[in-house]
């Protein structure tokens, strides 16, 4: 890939979608895009880089060119003290003093293939059937419509269901009945507390059903830089409810930042009640 052809991808990339692409991803980013250049038949990075700018490639090729530029790694459970905090303080406390109903609002910001989003409803479920009153809805967003198919999907496979404990899987996944397979879904009851859509966070405003009681947004602010990782962190904020926690994955600081969340602790920060 020329230089002037990086250039053009890094810098598009960087400004609709935050990842940032310095000189040293090139060959990762020729890599990743490989696949894309067999698919339309193309020979060369010019060529493909001549449509993508295009009309018709602005309109077809960027979601696929974005699907492969993402990273989407992911798993169950990932960095499970999370969850723990979840259990044992957040959930109690925002129940707190409540008499009647509460629906709990959870927003997976960059669920990649939806682990994350399950086992949210897994920890969720597990909590409101313990505290009357009380349910959950969880809504998953990612810029890669790949992902997010696979998350509506549900399926995975048994080998990336390890770190799920297993009286969860007992209660939560459905073996497929051809073994063979050697897959798994996600119940019903658990699908349905969920929903997915396509949300840029590098969007003007965010377009989510109401505010959230909780967010996730781990691992996807690492690919971005400082300034923009600032700016969406406050503009989550503006989706929280007072009282609300947002959580980042364990290598996001926040050192330096004029956030309006309070950290309680490195990668757990709060909307105060007066906010
Ligand atoms: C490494 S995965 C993290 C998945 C999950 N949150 C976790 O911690 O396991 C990062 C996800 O962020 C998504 N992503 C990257 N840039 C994004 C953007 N600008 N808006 C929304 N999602 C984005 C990617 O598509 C990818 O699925």
């Amino acid at each position: 890939m020329t230089t002037r052809d990086f250039n053009r991808l890094s810098t598009y990339i960087n400004n609709a979608y935050g990842i940032k692409m310095p000189a040293e991803k090139k060959v990762m980013l020729e890599c990743r895009l490989q696949k894309r250049l067999t698919a339309l038949h193309m020979s060369s990075y010019k060529e493909y880089c001549d449509f993508l700018f295009s009309d018709e490639g602005l309109e077809q090729e960027m979601l696929h060119m974005i699907d492969v530029v993402t990273t989407n790694k992911t798993d169950f459970f990932r960095e499970p003290s999370h969850f723990e905090f979840l259990t044992q303080y957040a959930l109690p406390e925002l129940c707190e003093g409540w008499n009647g109903y509460k629906e709990i609002n959870v927003w997976s910001a960059g669920c990649s293939s939806g682990e994350e989003v399950y086992t949210l409803a897994m920890v969720l479920n597990e909590f409101t059937e313990m505290v009357n009153g009380t349910s959950y809805r969880i809504t998953g967003t990612d810029v890669s419509l790949t992902m997010l198919s696979k998350a509506a999907e549900a399926v995975y496979t048994e080998e990336r269901i390890a770190d799920i404990p297993m009286w969860l899987r007992k209660k939560y996944l459905l073996r497929s009945k051809d073994r063979a397979k050697q897959t798994i879904r996600i119940n019903a009851a658990l699908r349905g507390r969920t929903e997915f859509k396509r949300l840029n966070l590098m969007d003007e405003d965010y377009d989510v059903y109401g505010k959230f009681d909780v967010i996730f947004c781990r691992n996807v602010l690492i690919y971005f830089d400082k300034t923009t990782q600032c700016t969406v962190i406050n503009k989550l904020a503006e989706k929280l409810k007072p009282g609300g926690y947002l959580f980042l994955g364990h290598s996001e600081t926040v050192s330096n930042m004029q956030l309006s969340l309070v950290p309680v602790q490195p990668t757990i920060l709060k909307k105060l009640s007066h906010q």
